[in-house]
């Protein structure tokens, strides 16, 4: 029996990676910056075990359905592969999250799945291979093995494709994101699925590609200057690109809700009382701003005329992967 346990925080992407030119590899169309997060994550063990005929899965305590095993089985089947390694695994994952509002998410889990077989089968796998390993379980989780801001840099190759901090003079925490919950459904397009369809038939994913890079030096640069307002515009600007081309798909859709909308609505009137915040979005309605941690508390008491306490939740920026004791 091989054994290994980890615990990873979920990222929010500023720059957001959206879109694949390679899906078994997950080689990403843009490179990405996220900011690591306190407020979600996801520890998971796993179990290499000569007496298991498949791999299982179980999450927050209840067994998993073998389609629901399906994402994990083909990760550790890659894994078994790349280590010539002929046993199956159990993996049980956890995900603590603030409330029950669907925000579990794949970054977190794949990011602590990648640091448990790496603690289980001993592979001594600096943090750039844990990236590579993470970034083939779901592509947003090679930037969870790090704390705070992160990039990842598209590549070429497997090889070349995988994350890395970046240096901040640890400005991200001075900074914080508040999520404001405006939907609990289960989205209607992952973001798998919406990413595939855009590439292959959004008009508006040519646009995507020529502005990415420019808006990813933007935000290092700002990162570098610690220029809040620099930071805040490029990744409202961005969130609002990459779902513009949603709208030029094939068919065409949108992970917008009228709630979302009064949030960005909200979001703008607090900017032009004065409060600098910026929104984005990811692959579902809610709404995630970016702030200054100092005006935080100021922020939401705005917000509160409109939605509800349980509706916000604050992260601040949080640690990288980190292996935990098996028990
Ligand atoms: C909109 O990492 O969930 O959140 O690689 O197919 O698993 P797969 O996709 P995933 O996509 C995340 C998309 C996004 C933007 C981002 O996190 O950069």
């Amino acid at each position: 029996m091989f054994l290994g346990k980890a615990r990873a925080y979920t990222n929010i992407a500023l720059i957001k990676y959206w879109g694949k030119k390679d899906e078994t590899c997950i080689l990403p169309m843009n490179s990405s910056l996220s900011l690591t997060l306190d407020a979600f994550y996801t520890e998971t063990s796993v179990c290499f075990d000569k007496n298991l005929t498949r791999d299982y899965f179980s999450l927050n305590g209840e067994e998993q359905s073998v389609q629901q095993t399906a994402k994990i089985a083909a990760f550790l089947t890659m894994i078994r592969q790349q280590y010539q390694l002929d046993l199956f695994a159990k993996v049980e994952s956890t995900n603590f999250v603030p409330t029950a509002a669907g925000l579990a998410s794949s970054a977190s889990g794949f990011a602590a799945l990648a640091g448990a077989c790496n603690q289980a089968l001993q592979l001594g796998l600096a943090d750039a291979d844990l990236s590579r390993l993470a970034r083939r379980g779901s592509g947003s989780a090679c930037r969870s093995i790090f704390g705070g801001f992160a990039e990842w840099e598209k590549g070429a190759d497997d090889a070349s494709s995988f994350a890395k901090k970046i240096p901040s003079d640890d400005w991200e925490n001075e900074l914080a994101m508040l999520f404001v919950l405006v939907d609990d459904r289960i989205k209607d397009v992952s973001s798998r699925d919406g990413m595939k369809r855009t590439v292959q038939t959004s008009s508006f994913y040519q646009g995507w590609l020529e502005t990415a890079p420019a808006d990813l030096q933007t935000a290092k640069a700002a990162i570098a200057a610690k220029d809040f307002k620099a930071l805040g515009e490029v990744t409202e600007a961005n969130g609002l690109r990459m779902h513009g081309t949603t709208l030029g798909a094939v068919p065409p859709f949108s992970y917008w809700s009228p709630e979302s909308l009064k949030v960005m609505t909200c979001v703008r009137q607090i900017r032009a009382q004065g409060l600098p915040c910026y929104f984005t979005m990811d692959a579902g309605p809610n709404v995630k701003i970016l702030v200054e941690k100092k005006n935080i508390s100021q922020l939401k008491a705005l917000l509160l005329n409109d939605f509800s306490e349980n509706q916000l939740i604050t992260a601040n920026a949080g640690p990288g992967l980190s292996t935990l004791p098996v028990e």
